[in-house]
């Protein structure tokens, strides 16, 4: 993984995730939707980066699917070629105001899930040209059981998560690994709002770390911290009688 696209850079996970990346003597190319956040990531992995090492970006709301093209061609120009893609930009929509506005559901779920599968499918065609390469995006423990505290998110994980299995199915062939991370809490400015103590919570690098990992080994679905996956396992298996009483 020597030349790197992040997209959603600015995120507190992925930037994390760039200066693990960045160390390990990758070439990276950054996009992101806040300018002033950009350059400021820009200048701080520069500044980690070593001789021979290239650090740019793009400024972009990721919503503006007609610019995606653009977005991937601005990288393989400053890459040269892309060896793997992580995608993490999103929201955590107010739930309670979703169920109000129609319109705020939409623009969620398109900033959630429709966004990241319009890059997909862009992003697919080509590593699947080039019979090699890791695509990993950020889904999350919510797309795996809709609940009402966070439904509208929830949907757009499971959504992003279940076109990232598709994909895993499809782009094995081609010598792709396709990596669906689905981190549970993590202390972010996304968590801003929420009382973060107790052991559920994370810290991004020690996400980042684990997303690092993923796609190095080109695993298929990663929970992160690991202990989500037995979490969910059990919030999976509540038969939905019982779910539907649960105020999750
Ligand atoms: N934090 C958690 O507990 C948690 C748990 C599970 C999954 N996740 C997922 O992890 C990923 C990273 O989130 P985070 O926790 O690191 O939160 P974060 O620091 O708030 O990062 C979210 C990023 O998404 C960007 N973004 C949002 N809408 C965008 C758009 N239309 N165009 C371009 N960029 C956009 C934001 O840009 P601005 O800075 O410009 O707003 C920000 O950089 C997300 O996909 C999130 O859903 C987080």
């Amino acid at each position: 993984m020597k030349h790197v696209l992040i997209i959603g850079a600015t995120s507190a996970i992925a930037e994390q995730a760039a200066r693990q990346l960045v160390a390990q003597g990758a070439s990276l190319f950054c996009v992101g939707r806040n300018q002033h956040k950009l350059d400021g990531l820009v200048d701080d992995l520069k500044v980690r980066a070593g001789d021979g090492q290239s650090v740019d970006a793009l400024a972009l709301d990721l919503t503006d699917t007609e610019r995606h093209e653009e977005l991937i061609l601005a990288a393989e120009r400053s890459l040269g070629r892309l060896d793997a893609v992580l995608i993490a930009h999103g929201t955590l929509p107010d739930q309670q105001a979703c169920q109000l506005d129609a319109a705020l559901t939409r623009r969620e779920i398109d900033t959630n899930a429709l966004s990241v599968i319009g890059l997909l499918t862009l992003l697919a065609n080509r590593f699947e040209q080039q019979r090699q390469g890791v695509i990993a995006v950020i889904s999350s423990v919510a797309g795996d059981r809709g609940r009402q505290s966070n439904y509208v998110y929830g949907a757009a994980k499971g959504m992003v998560t279940l076109f990232l299995q598709g994909l895993r199915n499809r782009l094995t062939k081609s010598g792709v690994d396709v990596v669906t991370i689905k981190p549970g809490f993590v202390d972010t400015p996304m968590t801003a709002a929420f009382e973060k103590s107790g052991p559920l919570w994370a810290k991004p690098d020690q996400v980042a770390q684990g997303i690092v990992k993923a796609m190095e080994r080109g695993r298929g679905e990663v929970y992160l911290p690991r202990f989500w996956q037995g979490i969910m396992l059990i919030i999976k298996a509540i038969p939905e009688f019982v779910f539907k009483r649960l105020s999750l």
